[in-house]
């Protein structure tokens, strides 16, 4: 029988990437700043940096769950240059399939995100999320997150939300 399995964006191919992204942006276009229509055509090379980027681990992180050879989970992590100096990462891109939602496979991946973080010495982790998402929002409480701040945000559904800005020590 199948289990799901963490696994590192070198195990992952980009065109499955770039379909299971899609498929995210499709699914719940109120819970991603980008949309469909904007990625739809992004060329391979598009997908294929986003994926070199964090496997370098580099100001850039990507975890991956499988449900056999099945895409089922992901997120990601990003640094901008002032967040390196802080030894902070935004965390995004938060998706599980619908189907296996409510089996931990979000815990699984932010563990392992978290623990890669943790190797690379940061000490904070921020996300940002549409108050109407209740299951992240959950989840993100969950982990341990805490609300720093509210906002309005556009997001891939042309409607503006309001957002929490949350962070987690990782220390
Ligand atoms: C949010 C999301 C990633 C959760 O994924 P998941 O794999 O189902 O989550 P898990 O099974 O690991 O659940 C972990 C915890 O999150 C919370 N949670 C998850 N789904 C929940 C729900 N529908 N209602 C309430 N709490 C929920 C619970 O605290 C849960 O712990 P518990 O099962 O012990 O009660 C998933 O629902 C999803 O992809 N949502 C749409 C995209 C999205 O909103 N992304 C966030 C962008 S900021």
């Amino acid at each position: 029988m199948d289990t799901f399995s963490i696994v590192k964006p070198t195990r992952v191919s980009w065109e499955a990437f770039k379909d299971f992204r899609l498929q995210a942006l499709w699914d719940e276009p109120q819970a991603f700043s980008s949309s469909y229509n904007v990625e739809k055509n992004a060329p391979g090379k598009f997908w294929q940096d986003r994926l070199k980027n964090s496997k370098e681990g580099k100001r850039s992180w990507m975890v991956f769950a499988k449900y056999g050879e099945k895409l089922v989970g992901m997120v990601g992590a990003y640094q901008t240059p002032d967040d390196s100096k802080n030894k902070e990462a935004n965390m995004v891109a938060m998706f599980v399939a619908k189907d296996a939602r409510r089996k931990g496979v979000a815990k699984l991946l932010t563990t392992s995100l978290f623990e890669e973080l943790q190797n690379a010495q940061l000490q904070k982790v921020k996300t940002c999320v549409n108050i109407d998402q209740l299951a992240a929002l959950h989840l993100y409480k969950a982990l341990g997150f805490a609300k720093v701040s509210e906002h309005s945000l556009l997001f891939g559904d042309g409607k503006t939300h309001t957002v929490y800005l949350m962070e987690k020590l990782l220390t």
